[in-house]
């Protein structure tokens, strides 16, 4: 029965269907994740042209190296069924073969080092381009990791221009921006895939790095470090605006809250349970321990990417903190049930 099989199977399987074969299946298989829509698919990138077109390429290279050396060894083992071992004794002697195998070997050799070198030169050019933005960085801010939340701080020449705010990083499409790291704590990595690469926040050292967005959007990012109990808990975005949404998005988080005169039952409970960690500028609420509060309503999540900034959400997470995420420094409040929704309509003023 084999050799019905095997002479049915190479008649209509030659060398060239079965090359074209290979390879659209490893192009389905390698593109289908790579084309997703995915969060943190560092493949769909919207930075710097230059590190998407690198991985891309070599991504391309590594697929045909892939499908030629399956073709060749494909093709090898069908040669082979047809052809005596060599070389051959005959009369005993031996006969080499004719074809001089050792000259694939060099041919090969030659080809594979050519294109590593090549690759390893494109890749060094491309590092080199990425060490620093392309013109100066027309924001700056200062990004701290905590466990397990980010704060994030626009830096500026004038001190009246500074404000605080968490996980959520605003910036102006196409400008670069300058990211200084640090942490708090232990070690972190920031990491917005479609953005940048990724680097770390070590403590007692000042990392830096730079991001451009190229189009308008939300980016997802991630901590990318080990870093406890919710580092899987640990997100970010990164929504990129055109300059003049950012700029009014920029006024308003410069404004403190007094200027809105907020004063309410809500207010008291907040600075009874919550102002020791948070702040709430323009208030006595001065906490450094969590995430400023000052605009919470114009984030779009809470708990660093965990829930989304909804009502039922937030009263969730106040109610009940080491539910949603564990191990986190929020404690649970002994507040009751009126308190808890006065607590709410103070924090969702806050915008
Ligand atoms: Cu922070 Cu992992």
């Amino acid at each position: 029965m084999w050799p019905e099989l095997r002479a049915g199977l190479s008649g209509w399987l030659g060398p060239r269907r079965t090359i074209w074969l290979i390879g659209t299946f490893l192009v389905q298989l390698y593109s289908v994740p790579a084309r997703a829509n995915a969060p943190l698919n560092y493949l769909v990138g919207a930075g710097p042209r230059n590190v998407s077109t690198l991985t891309w390429g070599v991504l391309i290279i590594s697929i045909i190296v892939v499908v030629v050396i399956t073709g060749l060894l494909f093709f090898a083992t069908l040669k082979s069924w047809n052809r005596p071992a060599s070389p051959i004794w005959k009369d005993r002697e031996l006969v080499p073969r004719a074809t001089n195998p050792v000259a694939v070997v060099y041919a090969g050799l030659i080809l594979s080092t050519a294109v590593l070198l090549g690759v390893t030169i494109w890749t060094m050019m491309t590092l080199a381009d990425v060490a620093a933005p392309p013109s100066k960085p027309t924001v700056s801010i200062e990004v701290t990791g905590h466990e397990w939340w980010w704060e994030i701080r626009y830096l500026n020449s004038d001190p009246s221009q500074i404000f605080t705010t968490a996980n959520e990083i605003h910036i102006p499409v196409g400008e670069p921006v300058a990211v200084h790291l640090q942490s708090a704590d232990v070690i972190h990595s920031f990491w917005v895939p479609a953005l940048s690469g990724k680097t770390d926040l070590i403590p007692g050292q000042i990392n830096k790095t730079w991001i451009l967005a190229d189009r308008a959007g939300t980016f997802r990012g991630q901590c990318a470090e080990y870093c406890g109990l919710q580092h899987a808990h640990m997100g970010l975005k990164v929504i990129a605006t055109s300059k003049a949404d950012f700029e009014a998005w920029r006024k308003n988080q410069l404004q403190s809250e007094s200027e809105k005169s907020i004063g309410s039952a809500g207010q008291n409970v907040f600075m009874q349970k919550c102002a020791v960690c948070h702040t709430v500028r323009g208030t006595r609420a001065g906490g450094r321990v969590g995430p400023d509060l000052t605009h919470l309503m114009t984030r779009t999540t809470i708990a660093a990417g965990t829930l989304p900034n909804r009502p039922g959400y937030l009263s969730g997470w106040i109610a009940d903190p080491q539910h949603v995420k564990p191990g986190s420094k929020m404690p649970r409040l002994q507040i009751d049930g009126q308190q808890l929704a006065e607590v709410r309509t103070y924090l969702e003023a806050l915008n």
